[in-house]
């Protein structure tokens, strides 16, 4: 009986080495593995060596290196800016359900936006400015705690999906420069925490939503440089909170509302470009930055 009870101890040591050993490689070994790509690397672990983060800030890593770091399933945070890649995210990105922060710019992904991004439960951030990202924007109505979400400078197509106005928790979102097309849908007006709102340089048609009136949160709208026409309307009067209004490139028609003016904190305004008739309203000549013509 001793015997064995001994033997049980040790064994037990013996593993707990082993596999204090074991985690103790995953943060170095990631360490070094970082420093092939980037001179400018960053990786943080907790206290039982898992990694937490990893930032890298130019350089360049194949599909393959990409996969790895995609698979530590501790990672809350991921900033690559401007690493060369030209690889795809891997549908398996869904192991990461820790992730917080998912941040790849300027990095020459291509491919489709994973319809798994959908599992990732805990994001905060998603970041993939400045890529070739193509397809149309998958589900992500299940991302009850995504804050920001930020795509402008890809190739993203089709509509705006209504799943993105079940998002509580939206802050931000920026969709620019890409190639969305079809109307602004009415349920944008249902996106209530949005503060930051551009949807500018893509093929969007049709009239701006009245629905829209109900972002009483948003400072900043950019619909410029798209096909949007109609009256501009009195519902952007109704945003209390706006700062900023861009509307320029479109093909709105008809008078400026007086309305306008009425927007205590709005200090920007381009209506430039557009099929615009009639006078400058008076409730607007102390704007910071109006630009009409
Ligand atoms: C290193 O990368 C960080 C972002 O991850 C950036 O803020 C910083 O300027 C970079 N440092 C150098 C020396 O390039
Ligand atoms: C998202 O990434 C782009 C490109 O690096 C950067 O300019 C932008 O500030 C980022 N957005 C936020 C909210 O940090
Ligand atoms: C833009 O949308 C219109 C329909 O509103 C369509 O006829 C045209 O082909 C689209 N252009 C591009 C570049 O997608
Ligand atoms: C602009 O809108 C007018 C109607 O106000 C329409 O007749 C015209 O075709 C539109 N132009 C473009 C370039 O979409
Ligand atoms: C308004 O938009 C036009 C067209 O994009 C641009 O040329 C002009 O500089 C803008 N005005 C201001 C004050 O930014
Ligand atoms: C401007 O609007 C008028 C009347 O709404 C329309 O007849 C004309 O085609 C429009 N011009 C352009 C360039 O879209």
């Amino acid at each position: 009986m001793k015997i064995r009870y001994l033997n049980s101890i040790i064994f037990q040591t013996l593993v707990l080495c082993i596999s204090v050993t074991h985690a103790e490689t995953e943060c170095d070994n990631v360490q070094n593995f970082v420093k092939d790509f980037s001179r400018n690397v960053s990786v943080r672990c907790d206290v039982e060596d898992r990694v937490l983060s990893i930032a890298i800030n130019e350089g360049s890593m194949s599909q393959e290196n990409l996969n790895y770091i995609l698979s530590l399933e501790n990672l809350r945070s991921i900033e690559l800016e401007s690493v060369e890649i030209n690889g795809q995210l891997p549908s398996n990105i869904d192991t990461l359900i820790n992730l917080e922060e998912l941040n790849i710019e300027n990095c020459g992904i291509t491919g489709e936006i994973p319809a798994t991004i959908n599992n990732l439960y805990n994001i905060k951030y998603i970041n993939l400015s400045n890529n070739h990202l193509t397809g149309q924007l998958p589900d992500m109505s299940q991302l009850n705690n995504l804050i920001e979400l930020e795509l402008p400078y890809n190739e993203i197509s089709g509509e705006i999906p209504e799943t993105l106005s079940a998002l509580p928790n939206l802050l931000i979102l920026s969709l620019g420069n890409n190639k969305l097309s079809g109307n602004i849908p009415s349920y944008i007006g249902n996106m209530k925490s949005l503060e930051f709102l551009s949807l500018a340089n893509n093929n969007l048609s049709g009239e701006i939503p009245s629905t829209i009136e109900n972002l009483k949160n948003l400072g900043s709208i950019d619909l410029s440089g798209n096909q949007l026409s109609g009256f501009i309307g009195d519902s952007l009067s109704k945003l209390d909170k706006v700062f900023a209004i861009y509307l320029q490139m479109n093909n709105f028609s008809g008078n400026i509302p007086d309305s306008l003016g009425q927007l205590a904190y709005l200090t920007s305004l381009n209506l430039s470009y557009n099929n615009l008739s009639g006078i400058i309203p008076d409730s607007l000549k102390n704007l910071q930055s109006l630009s009409v013509l």
